[in-house]
């Protein structure tokens, strides 16, 4: 048996975890109707099948009807979960996995206009800025029937097969009870701490009388709010005392912080640039004063921070959340000895943001990732090796090249620069997202171990290409920054790619138009706000930079305010022109009646990247299928067969932004789905 302190199995209760390594509660918004269906079931069995020792599922599943889904939760207050529970329970169970499922009552962290309509209660009116909801106050006859919905999903949980539940007490109604910043009731359930506690102790109660002893129940609380006036250390520490003493539960599970704002949110599950396993130590100092199991996760991506985490006894169970999503098969690789292999979580957060802003969670670096359905996250050999030949080392690019290196291909790749990575190294040079480089790094390890062959400074031409006689061409080209929007000047400006790669100055008093609304406007103001300039970010959109979603914004604001930076939504820069030294720029907006002139020294567009396609329609007429993709092959996951001409030598294919400007995330998924096939 290994001695790897990861790889111990830990004994919670009657129940034996395998090792040490949890996903701790969130959800992934993957529910249909509410319910945790094939989709929802293929990507927790996935994590089962990796190895993990415990599963927490949901995050947040929803126990009344006032606490409506507000990213697509799932509905723990409705009979018909029960045998969609099941499924999921008996498929992670067979894998040898524990399972259990996160329960809350959102409080006033929701919305009224979603569900049923029904009003936010909250054991105040004050609104929390996050959801906006301003909250009825929580009356009498609203806890009795709050308690009873946490007891009947309670049992639904067990008739369904979990393990065991977790009640979520931060920044949700069981700890808005226990904030002295958000209940301001009087009498049994206001006040001292005790009538603060009460609400979560009568919920434990209802809760254990009704499932029994040999289920397990714990509770994922804030141990110190970080906020002025609100639950601090010493009364987190008595709060974690009286849940063990109260008998009633067999772990902690440590938060430090709140989530009210997109700001508090970030400080409790950092993103790429802050620092990692910031809140270990504290949860450390919960377990040393307790004695009691404590589980923890926080940003510790990598597999040397979690065993220090273990090892040290700081806690019993260490979660590793993103980092399964961004590699399912993380357990079963440290099992294997093959660390080195784990696709590493690079904090983009992507993930995390989307389920507000996009719908689902996906990984901006696997494709796979809630979509196991289509999408495999172990690439099968091919039945015939094919010779690949790919252009262009960006996300797309290597994504091909390693995936096709996967099939058994033999794969060439052509990359005009001196080093990989395309945008991503460039978005890599702020210090603040250097973590994005492994998107790049992990690509290359895994390339160089497939045998795929690489040839830097190599611009391809057309017939480079046809040299290599190659069954398959992909062009992952990318693109180049596009800034030809004004009527007039466009000679004058620079792009933000320019400032960010340091090929042009930063000047002193400069504008930045953005109606792309991505990182690159935002780096680049951060990149010249830094060198000293005064910065003005400019948006003809309703808000500024609405690509970049709310927890990846904090940083930059962080940064950005302390620097004086300003922000003009709704007005459109339409013209530039030279007056001497300066650059006089036009102002309109898309409502009309607007003519404005300002001066800067600098003008910056971020307006995307055109794509840099020549060498694709060079090659289209040497095709066999003249570039044409199946899109309805290709979303079957079934080989591409185009043949528009009999006589063409190869198969070519254009993905990622050499086709339009996108993502990090499109480009390694239009990789992934067209490769997997090849
Ligand atoms: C998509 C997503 C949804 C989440 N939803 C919840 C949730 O509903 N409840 C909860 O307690 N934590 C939720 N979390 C937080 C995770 O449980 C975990 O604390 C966080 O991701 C930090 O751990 P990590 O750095 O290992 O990912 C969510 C995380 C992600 C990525
Ligand atoms: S999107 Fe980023 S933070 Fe989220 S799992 Fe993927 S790499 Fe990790």
């Amino acid at each position: 048996m290994s001695n790897d302190p990861l790889l111990q199995p830990y004994q919670l209760k009657h129940l034996t975890l395998r090792n040490r390594i949890i996903v701790t509660a969130h959800e992934p918004a993957y529910p249909e109707d509410g319910m945790p269906k094939a989709r929802y079931r293929a990507y927790t069995v996935e994590r089962a099948k990796g190895g993990v020792a415990l599963t927490m599922t949901a995050g947040s599943a929803a126990i009344s009807r006032d606490s409506p889904p507000v990213f697509n939760n799932l509905l723990a207050y409705k009979d018909e979960i029960v045998p969609w529970i099941r499924e999921m329970t008996d498929a992670v169970h067979e894998q040898g996995a524990a399972i259990m499922i996160q329960l809350t009552h959102l409080g006033r962290r929701t919305r009224w206009d979603k569900g049923d309509w029904l009003p936010v209660v909250a054991p105040s009116h004050l609104r929390e800025a996050s959801h906006r909801a301003f909250p009825k106050k929580i009356e009498d006859w609203d806890i009795e029937r709050i308690i009873k919905d946490f007891a009947d999903a309670a049992e639904r949980m067990k008739a369904g097969g979990m393990d065991g539940v977790e009640l979520e007490a931060y920044g949700h109604l069981l700890d808005q009870f226990a904030s002295p910043l958000t209940n301001e009731l009087d009498g049994p359930y206001g006040g001292s701490l005790d009538n603060r506690m009460r609400f979560c102790f009568d919920v434990l109660r209802a809760i254990r009388t009704r499932v029994g002893d040999d289920f397990i129940l714990g509770v994922r609380y804030t141990a110190d709010e970080c906020l002025p006036g609100g639950t601090g250390k010493a009364e987190g520490l008595e709060i974690s005392k009286r849940l063990k003493e109260s008998g009633l539960i067999d772990y902690l599970n440590v938060i430090r912080g709140h989530i009210d704002t997109d700001a508090g949110l970030t400080d409790v599950i950092p993103i790429q640039g802050m620092a990692n396993s910031p809140h270990l130590d504290f949860a450390g100092e919960i377990r040393a004063a307790t004695d009691f199991p404590t589980f923890h996760a926080a940003k510790i991506p990598d597999v040397a921070t979690a065993r220090h985490a273990i090892a040290s006894g700081k806690i019993d169970m260490v979660g590793m959340t993103r980092a399964h999503m961004t590699d399912p098969h993380l357990v079963r690789k440290i099992v294997e000895k093959r660390e080195d292999d784990i696709r590493p979580c690079v904090g983009a957060n992507y993930c995390l943001d989307r389920i507000y802003q996009g719908g689902a969670a996906y990984c901006i670096h696997n494709a796979a990732t809630g979509r196991e359905l289509t999408m495999p996250h172990s690439i099968a050999k091919a039945d015939c090796r094919r010779k690949v030949v790919i252009v262009g080392t960006g996300p797309a690019g290597l994504e091909a090249a390693r995936v096709a290196g996967e099939r058994g291909h033999e794969v060439v790749v052509f990359e005009a620069a001196s080093d990989p990575g395309g945008q991503v190294r460039l978005t890599a040079q702020s210090p603040r997202r250097r973590e994005m480089i492994s998107i790049i790094d992990w690509r290359m390890g895994q390339c160089e171990k497939l045998g795929v062959t690489f040839h830097f400074n190599t611009w391809a031409e057309a017939e480079t290409i046809r040299a290599e006689r190659p069954d398959v061409v992909i062009i992952a080209t990318g693109g180049l920054p596009h800034t030809e929007v004004l009527s007039k000047g466009n000679e004058l400006v620079v792009s933000a790619w320019d400032v960010i790669s340091g090929d042009v100055k930063p000047g002193t008093n400069v504008l930045i138009f953005d109606d792309a609304g991505d990182h690159a406007g935002l780096q680049a103001a951060e990149f010249l706000a830094s060198a000293g300039a005064r910065v003005e970010i400019m948006t003809p959109d309703r808000s500024f930079a609405p690509e970049v979603m709310a927890m990846n914004l904090v940083p930059y604001m962080r940064s950005l305010q302390k620097l004086d930076v300003t922000f003009t939504v709704t007005y459109r820069l339409e013209a530039v022109e030279r007056s001497g030294n300066q650059l006089v720029a036009h102002v309109g907006s898309d409502y009309g009646g607007i003519a404005r002139q300002q001066t800067f020294d600098q003008v910056v567009v971020n307006h995307g990247t055109i794509p840099l396609d020549d060498l694709y329609f060079e090659l289209k007429p040497f095709s066999s299928n003249r570039g044409e993709i199946d899109h309805d092959r290709l979303i079957a996951g079934e080989p591409q067969s185009v043949v528009r001409n009999p006589d063409g030598q190869f198969q070519l294919f254009r993905i990622g932004d050499a086709v339009a400007a996108r993502n990090t995330h499109a480009a390694i998924y239009d990789a992934l789905r067209l490769l997997k096939d090849v």
